[in-house]
């Protein structure tokens, strides 16, 4: 069953994948996601802030959805949901954060690439997963190749997204959501540029009204 977290995410549409290098930051930057309408984050474990920043985000904006991205170890999931993570991302298919995160009811979507990671998710019960790298791995080609035998699974694009493709990605109906630093690009961090956050992310939110309208 789909968790409410993941489902959550979906109803969202786009995934803000955000490296954060101090944790002071992270209470303006989540201001600035809600003051353009985009209530998530996936803060990942590039930066040593990351825990950090996970526990200050979420303590200061409960109304976010904020999860771990680049989870590379059962040790850094752990890290995460003790700092308050309410879901979990990684770049590939890893049995061991996968089992961790089954084990300690953490939501997770993990990275596939290929028909072989998908079986592997598929056999832990896991059908939301996020592809990764989207552009680099063909994008919108591959990811309709691969809906054919993996009906019903979704998937989260990200990796090469921005605001030129992001509507031809969402628009794909095995698409739960998409990914991607576009809207908060780490010079607009260190800037404090939080206003020019907030833009990007409206925009992508408005993006993500249009092709829903669409539908
Ligand atoms: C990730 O960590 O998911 C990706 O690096 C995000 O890709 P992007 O920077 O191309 O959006």
């Amino acid at each position: 069953m789909m968790s409410d977290t993941i489902q959550k995410l979906g109803e969202i549409g786009i995934i803000p994948v955000i490296a954060i290098e101090d944790a002071a930051t992270a209470v303006s930057l989540g201001q600035a996601l809600l003051d353009g309408g985009l209530p998530c984050a996936e803060i990942t474990f590039r930066t040593a802030a990351a825990a950090d920043a996970i526990r200050q985000m979420s303590a200061a904006h409960p109304d976010i959805l904020v999860g771990a991205g680049t989870v590379l170890t059962t040790a850094q999931a752990a890290q995460a949901k003790e700092a308050g993570a309410k879901f979990v991302v990684t770049p590939g298919f890893d049995v061991r954060v996968v089992d961790w995160c089954l084990a300690n009811d953490m939501p997770i979507t993990p990275g596939v690439m290929t028909p072989t990671d998908i079986n592997q998710a598929l056999a832990k019960g896991l059908d939301i997963l996020k592809f990764f790298p989207a552009e680099a791995a063909g994008g919108i080609k591959t990811l309709k190749a691969i809906g054919g035998p993996y009906v019903g699974v979704k998937f989260i694009p990200t990796g090469g997204i921005g605001e030129n493709n992001l509507a031809d990605y969402l628009r794909l109906p095995m698409v739960h959501a998409c990914g991607g630093s576009f809207m908060v690009k780490k010079q607009w961090i260190a800037e404090g540029q939080f206003d020019q956050i907030r833009r990007v992310a409206e925009t992508a939110v408005h993006i993500v009204n249009t092709v829903r309208r669409e539908k």
